[in-house]
C-alpha cells in the first residue's frame, strides 16, 4: 500500500479514537458522551447505561461472577459467548431470539450447529430471576456476557447499555443470511450495512477471531478442495501453514485456532498473521487481500492499542443492533429457551 495514504489512515483512525475516547462511557463530560453516542449509535434507541440501577442492581456483579466460575472450568466458553451474541445481533437486531430453542428456530439452523454458550446463559437466568423476577431480558444477558467474555480473555472493557426485551420471533431461515467464512467482502460489507454497521467495524469485528477456534469443517474446502478441485488449497496460504491445517484438518469435527500465533489472548496478533497468509478462514484472507480492508488491517496490526479501544466502540454498536425497546415490543423471558406462555 501506498505509505502516504496508511499514514493518513493511521491518522484518521487516531482522530475517530480521540473523539470516541472523550466520549468514553465513565467520563464526567456527559454532555459530550451523549452528543458522540449518538453519533455512533445505528439506530435511535432507548437503551441506557442506568437502565437496572435500580430494578437490579447487582445484574452486572451476578453475570460477572457466575461467568468466573464457567471460564475457571472452560475458558474456550468466553470465546464462544462473543460469537454467540454476534449472531445473536445479525438475526433481528439483538433480542435474544438465537437462543431460543423450537423446531425451525434459528439454534437449530445449519449455520448455527457449532455455537456454544446456551448453558451458561440459562444458568445466568436463574441467578438473575431468584434476585430480580421478570427483570432482565435475555438478550441483555447475552450482551453483558458478551463484554465479561472480552475482558476475561484480555480484551477491553467498556459499557454496556442496556434495556433490551427478548424477542418472540426465531427462524432457522433468517439464521441462513449470517456468514459462515466463505463470502466475498462485498457480500459482508452489505451484510454489515444492513445493521447499520460499516466497513470500519467489520474490520475490527472479525479482530474477535484472535481468540476461538472453527471446526474444520469451516476450511476443509479451502485447503482440500479449492474451487471444486479435489486436492488443491487456497494459494493465499502460508505453505508452513498449509501443512499444518492438512494434518489437522483430516476430520470435519476437529478444532482448530483462529489465530494460530496467540489463540488464547486477546491482541492484534489476528491482524499481523493476515499479511503473512495465516488467516485460518477464507473470509479473515479476503480482508487483507481486498483494498477496501487492507489498509485497516495494516492500521490495526500497526497500533494494537487502536483495535483495542475501537473493539469496544464496534461492540457496543453491534449491542445496539435493532433492539426492542418500545413498550409493546418484545417480553421479558423468564427462561431464555423458550417465549413466556401468553395467555
Ligand atoms: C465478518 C464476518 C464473520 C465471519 C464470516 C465469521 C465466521 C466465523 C466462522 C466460520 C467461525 C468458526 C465456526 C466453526 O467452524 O465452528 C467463527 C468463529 C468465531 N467468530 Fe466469527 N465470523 C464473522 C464475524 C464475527 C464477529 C463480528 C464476531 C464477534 C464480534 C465473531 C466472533 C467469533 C468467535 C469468538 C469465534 C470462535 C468461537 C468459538 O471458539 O466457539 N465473528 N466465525
Ligand atoms: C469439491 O468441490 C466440488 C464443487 O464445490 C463439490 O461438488 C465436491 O463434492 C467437493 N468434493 C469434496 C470431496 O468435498
Amino acid at each position: 500500500m501506498n505509505s502516504s495514504i496508511s499514514v493518513l489512515l493511521i491518522l484518521l483512525l487516531g482522530l475517530h479514537l480521540i473523539s470516541a475516547a472523550s466520549a468514553h462511557p465513565g467520563e464526567a463530560d456527559d454532555v459530550l458522551k451523549i452528543h458522540t453516542l449518538s453519533e455512533t449509535s445505528p439506530f435511535q434507541d432507548c437503551l441506557s447505561f442506568s437502565y437496572y440501577h435500580q430494578k437490579c442492581p447487582d445484574a452486572e456483579a451476578i453475570i460477572n461472577r457466575k461467568l468466573k466460575e464457567w471460564f475457571q472450568k472452560d475458558y474456550t466458553l468466553a470465546a464462544s459467548l462473543i460469537r454467540l451474541h454476534f449472531h445473536d445481533c445479525s438475526v433481528r437486531g439483538c433480542d435474544g431470539s438465537v437462543l431460543l430453542d423450537h423446531e425451525g428456530s434459528e439454534r437449530r439452523a445449519e449455520v448455527s450447529k457449532t455455537l456454544r454458550g446456551f448453558e451458561v446463559i440459562d444458568d445466568i437466568k436463574a441467578e438473575i430471576e431468584k434476585k430480580c423476577p421478570r427483570t432482565m431480558s435475555c438478550a441483555d444477558i447475552l450482551t453483558a456476557a458478551a463484554r465479561d467474555a472480552t475482558v476475561f480473555v484480555g480484551g477491553p472493557y467498556w459499557a454496556v447499555e442496556y434495556g433490551r426485551k427478548d424477542g418472540l420471533v426465531s427462524l432457522a431461515k433468517e439464521a441462513e443470511s449470517v456468514p459462515i467464512g466463505h463470502e466475498e467482502i462485498t457480500s459482508m460489507i452489505e451484510f454489515f450495512q444492513s445493521k447499520g454497521l460499516n466497513v470500519v467495524d467489520l474490520a475490527i469485528l472479525s479482530g474477535a477471531h484472535t481468540i476461538g477456534r472453527a471446526s474444520c469443517g469451516s476450511i476443509q474446502q479451502r485447503i482440500f478442495n479449492y474451487s471444486g478441485t479435489a486436492g488443491k488449497a487456497d494459494p493465499s496460504i502460508d505453505p508452513k501453514y498449509l501443512n499444518f491445517l492438512k494434518r489437522k484438518c483430516r476430520w470435519a469435527s476437529e478444532l482448530v485456532d483462529l489465530d494460530a500465533t496467540t489463540p488464547k489472548t486477546f491482541d492484534a496478533v489476528y491482524y499481523t498473521n493476515l499479511p503473512k497468509k495465516m488467516g485460518l478462514l477464507s473470509s479473515d484472507a479476503k480482508l487483507y487481500s481486498d483494498p477496501r480492508t487492507a489498509p485497516l488491517v495494516n492500521a490495526l496490526a500497526y497500533q494494537p492499542s487502536l483495535f483495542l479501544y475501537q473493539f469496544g466502540v464496534s461492540m457496543a454498536k453491534l449491542g445496539n443492533v435493532q433492539v426492542l425497546t418500545g413498550p409493546h415490543e418484545g417480553e421479558i423471558r423468564t427462561k431464555c429457551n423458550f417465549v413466556n406462555s401468553h395467555k
